[in-house]
């Protein structure tokens, strides 16, 4: 899910450097970003949240898929799409791509645009605003990681302002969440 250096442009004002990880455990949201509201129903990070739902079928990704960023201030790293051997719906959709952006984000890191996410998708496996399987027990995806994408990267303003919208919100439903724009 990360590498060293990139071709791509990132989501950023000042440049980029990529993505790399520290250690081999889920990456922590630091407080300092301000993005705790990122967090789902059960407390958990969106780091923790995407790590989930990749390590359980049909993804079946053993491991940590998202370490620890190095995460220094602004250090510029974020976490990649999938490369054209794994390209599959668990990785090009909606949905882990705004989980990933929150999780780089709130690490001090970056995002990708959505059309650098997806360089190795192609149309017949992309999803948009849908995870495509069933939610592993144990996790539950936050509403705003079903908000559509906005000039073509994950929006976390929108994303904040629903953060906290939907009280009775059902987490554990596949497919498309209405949300307040
Ligand atoms: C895709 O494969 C690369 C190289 O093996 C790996 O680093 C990355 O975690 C994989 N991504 C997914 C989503 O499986
Ligand atoms: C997030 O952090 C801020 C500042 O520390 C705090 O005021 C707020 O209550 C926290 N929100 C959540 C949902 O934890
Ligand atoms: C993922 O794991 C589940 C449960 O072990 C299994 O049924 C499924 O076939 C696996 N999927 C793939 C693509 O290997
Ligand atoms: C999806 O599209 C790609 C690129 O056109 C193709 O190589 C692949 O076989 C297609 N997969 C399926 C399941 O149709």
């Amino acid at each position: 899910m990360y590498r060293q250096l990139a071709a791509f442009a990132v989501v950023s004002f000042t440049g980029f450097q990529g993505a790399f990880a520290q250690g081999n455990s889920v990456g922590v949201c630091l407080a300092s970003t301000g993005y705790n509201w990122t967090t789902n129903s059960m407390n958990q990070s969106p780091c923790q949240v995407a790590n989930d739902l990749f390590a359980a079928d049909p993804c079946n990704q053993s491991g940590v898929s998202y370490p620890t960023l190095n995460s220094t201030p602004d250090s510029q790293s974020y976490y990649d799409g999938p490369l054209a051997s794994n390209s599959s719906a668990c990785t090009c959709n909606t949905v882990i791509y705004s989980l990933t952006s929150a999780c780089g984000l709130c690490q001090s890191g970056k995002f990708l645009y959505w059309s650098e996410w997806t360089d190795n998708c192609y149309p017949n496996n992309t999803l948009y605003q849908e995870w495509p399987a069933s939610i592993p027990s144990g996790t539950t995806i936050p509403p705003w990681a079903y908000l559509p994408l906005v000039n073509g990267y994950w929006d976390n303003v929108a994303a904040q302002n629903n953060a906290y919208a939907f009280a009775a919100f059902d987490e554990k439903i596949r497919g498309k969440a209405i949300c307040k724009t």
